[in-house]
C-alpha cells in the first residue's frame, strides 16, 4: 500500500472564492486524492484557510468585525462550500491555529541557529494617531501622477501607477484618516534564501518529472537573481504569528508578526498536526507523514497550486525547510495549474463578474461543475468558461452519455424482469469485446489519473461511457428479449453491473452521482476493477435495485441565457 501525503494551496480568508480559485488547486488535489484511496492505497489530504496579512485585516475591517471573529466566521463559510463541494479533505484547517503558531516559531528558531536569519533596520510609515507601522496598502493619498484623491501608498487604482508611500501627495492613514505619519526606523527579519541557491538548484533539478509549468517559473525565478534575493519575514501588523525563536523570546522584535507567505505553507504541516488533535491521536500520528526520521520515508508528497504560488513552493518554502537543517519531508511533485477565464475575460471579485463558489452550488449540484471544471482543467494553457460550452458538456457527457445509460438499463429491466437482476444467458462474443475494450481503456484512465493527467483522464472516463452506450446500442435487449429472453437477461444484468462499475470510476469525478448510482443498485462494494470480467460479474442474478431518479437534468437554453446575464458583472 502507498502512502500519499497531498495538498492544496490554502485559500485567502478574505471572502468567497471564484471557481478558477477550486480548479486551480482544490478540487484536481480532491480527484487525486479520492482516485488514490479508491485504489486501497492510505491517504493524507490536507488544506486550510490562509488567515494571516494586510487582506485579512482589511476585509475585518470592511466587515466591521474584529479580525479573529472574521476569520473564524469565513473559516465556516469556506469549510462548508467545500463540503458541498464533496472536497474529501482528511483535514481542512486555519493557518492561525496553535499548532502552527508554534511550527511556524520553531522553523524560524532553527533558521536562525543555523545563521540563516538576518535582522535588518528598514524606514517605514508610522501613525502616530493608530499607534502602528502602516504597510503600504494602508496607506492613502492623492496620486501624483493622475491626481486621483484615493491611490494606496502601493499603487493608484485609477491610472495603475505603481507608487511608494512617500510618493502619495497629503499622505493618510486609511485605517483613521490621519494625517499625522512619520517615517520611523524599524527592524525585520530576513530570510537568507541565497545562501541556499546552490542546495534549491541541485534540489530542482532533480526534478525531472515535474510539469513544464512548475519548473519553468521555478528556473526562471532561481536564475534571475530576483526569487532568490533574501526576503523579509516579518511585518509590523497586530495579527499574525508572533514573531518567537522557538518558544522564547526574539528580543528587538516585540509586538512584530511573521509574514503570511511564511507561516502559510507551513500550516501543510500544521494542519495535518491539528487533524491528529481534532482526533484523538497521538503526534506520532502526524510526524509520520511529515518527518523522514519518524516514517515518512515511504510517503509521496503531491502540492496543487495555481501557477502565482509556484515560486513560493519550489523556493521559498524549500528554504525554510532545508534552512532548518532538520529531516522535514520535502514535496515529490508539485501539480501547478494556469488560470481560468470567464467569457472572454478574467473573473472579477470587485465587479462580480464571473461565477463564486456559492453561487455555483445555488443554481446546479457541485457534480455538474466538478465535472465541466475537471474535464477542461487549465493544463496546459489558460482555459476559458463559457456558458454554452458548459450547457454542452453537462448535457452531453453527462446527461445523453452517462445519465441516459443509467435510466435506459434500469427502466427497461423494471418493464420486462422487475426490480432484481435476472437471471439466465452467458457472454458471447459482442460481451468479450466490450470487456477487452473497457479493459483497455480503464488501464489508460488508471495511467493518466496517476499522472495527475486531468483532461486526458476525463477524456478516457466520458470513452469508458460512451462505450456503454454503444453496448447497449447494439445488443438491444429491447430487441432480443423478444425472440430470446435469456440472452436479454444476461445482457440487461451486465448492463445493471456496469452501472456499479462505473460508479466506481467515476467517484474521483462526480461523487455525489456515483453515490446515488451505488444506493439504485443497493450495494456500497466500491472495489476497484483491477479484473473488468470479474468487477462484471459483481451483482449476481436475484440483488434487488432501484430505479434511480434522473441523474442529471440537462440545461435549457433559457437557463444558459439567465445564468450569463446574471453572472456578466457590473462592467462587462
Ligand atoms: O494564493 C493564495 O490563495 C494563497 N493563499 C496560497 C497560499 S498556499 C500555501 F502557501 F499555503
Ligand atoms: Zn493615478
Amino acid at each position: 500500500m502507498a502512502r500519499h501525503l497531498i495538498t492544496s494551496a490554502i485559500p485567502y480568508i478574505n471572502g468567497i472564492k471564484h471557481l478558477g480559485n477550486l480548479v486551480g488547486s482544490q478540487l484536481p488535489a480532491d480527484l487525486f486524492a479520492r482516485f488514490q484511496r479508491a485504489r486501497g492505497n492510505e491517504v493524507m489530504f490536507v488544506c486550510a484557510t490562509d488567515e494571516h496579512g494586510t487582506p485579512a485585516e482589511l476585509a475585518a475591517a470592511k466587515a466591521g468585525k474584529p479580525v479573529d471573529v472574521f476569520c473564524a466566521e469565513m473559516h465556516q463559510v469556506q469549510a462548508n462550500i467545500a463540503r458541498r463541494f464533496g472536497l474529501s479533505f482528511d483535514h481542512f484547517g486555519r493557518s492561525s491555529s496553535p499548532q502552527n503558531h508554534r511550527l511556524t516559531q520553531h522553523f524560524a528558531g532553527k533558521l536562525a541557529e543555523n545563521g540563516l536569519i538576518a535582522e535588518v533596520s528598514e524606514r517605514q510609515v508610522y501613525s502616530n494617531a493608530d499607534g502602528r507601522f502602516l504597510p503600504d496598502r494602508y496607506i492613502e493619498g492623492t496620486c501624483p501622477n493622475c491626481g486621483y484623491d484615493k491611490a494606496r501608498g502601493d499603487q493608484c487604482e485609477n491610472c495603475t501607477k505603481q507608487l511608494d508611500p512617500t510618493d502619495l501627495i497629503e499622505p493618510r492613514s486609511a485605517i483613521s484618516g490621519s494625517t499625522d505619519l512619520e517615517v520611523r526606523e524599524t527592524k525585520h527579519l530576513y530570510l537568507r534564501q541565497s545562501a541556499l541557491r546552490q542546495e534549491l538548484s541541485e534540489w530542482i533539478d532533480s526534478k525531472t518529472d515535474w510539469p513544464i509549468l512548475t519548473t519553468s517559473i521555478a528556473k526562471k525565478w532561481l536564475n534571475d537573481g530576483e526569487g532568490l534575493q533574501d526576503r523579509g519575514i516579518t511585518r509590523d501588523l497586530d495579527w499574525g504569528v508572533p514573531v518567537k525563536k522557538g518558544d522564547q523570546p526574539w528580543p528587538g522584535m516585540e509586538g512584530k508578526v511573521f509574514y503570511v507567505w511564511f507561516d502559510a505553507p507551513i500550516e501543510y504541516i500544521a494542519a495535518t498536526a491539528e487533524w491528529a488533535d481534532a482526533n484523538g491521536k497521538p503526534a506520532d500520528e502526524w510526524r509520520r507523514w511529515w518527518r523522514l526520521d519518524e516514517g515518512a520515508g515511504d510517503v509521496r508528497y503531491t502540492q496543487f497550486m495555481g501557477k502565482d504560488n509556484v515560486p513560493f513552493h519550489t523556493l521559498s518554502f524549500p528554504a525554510t525547510i532545508i534552512g532548518s537543517g532538520e529531516p522535514w519531508k520535502l514535496v515529490d511533485y508539485i501539480k501547478s495549474f494556469n488560470y481560468l477565464t470567464y467569457d472572454g475575460g478574467q473573473f472579477s471579485t470587485s465587479q462580480g463578474r464571473g461565477v463564486f463558489q456559492d453561487q455555483a452550488l445555488s443554481i446546479l449540484p457541485a457534480d455538474y461543475w466538478r465535472w465541466w471544471l475537471l474535464s477542461h482543467a487549465p493544463e496546459g494553457s489558460d482555459s476559458e468558461f463559457t456558458w454554452e460550452n458548459f450547457q454542452q458538456s453537462v448535457n452531453k457527457d453527462l446527461a445523453d452519455v452517462l445519465g441516459n445509460f443509467v435510466s435506459r438499463i434500469t427502466k427497461f429491466c423494471r418493464s420486462k424482469f422487475g426490480e432484481t437482476i435476472p437471471e439466465g444467458g452467458s457472454y458471447g462474443p459482442e460481451e468479450q469485446a466490450l470487456v477487452q475494450a473497457l479493459t483497455t481503456r480503464i488501464r489508460a484512465y488508471e495511467g493518466f489519473m496517476e499522472a495527475m493527467e486531468v483532461r486526458k483522464a476525463a477524456n478516457e472516463l466520458r470513452a469508458i461511457w460512451v462505450l456503454g452506450n454503444e453496448y447497449l446500442q447494439s445488443a438491444a435487449p429491447w430487441s432480443t428479449f423478444k425472440t430470446d429472453p435469456e440472452k436479454a437477461a444476461m445482457q440487461v444484468r451486465l448492463g445493471l453491473n456496469l452501472i456499479r462499475l462505473y460508479a466506481v470510476l467515476s467517484q474521483p469525478f462526480i461523487p455525489f452521482a456515483a453515490d446515488s448510482m451505488l444506493a439504485a443498485m443497493r450495494t456500497d462494494d466500491r472495489a476497484w476493477p483491477d479484473d473488468v470480467s470479474a468487477a462484471l460479474d459483481t451483482l449476481p442474478a436475484g440483488h434487488a435495485f432501484d430505479v434511480p431518479e434522473v441523474l442529471f437534468a440537462k440545461i435549457t437554453d433559457e437557463q444558459r441565457d439567465e445564468w450569463q446575464e446574471r453572472f456578466k458583472g457590473a462592467r462587462a
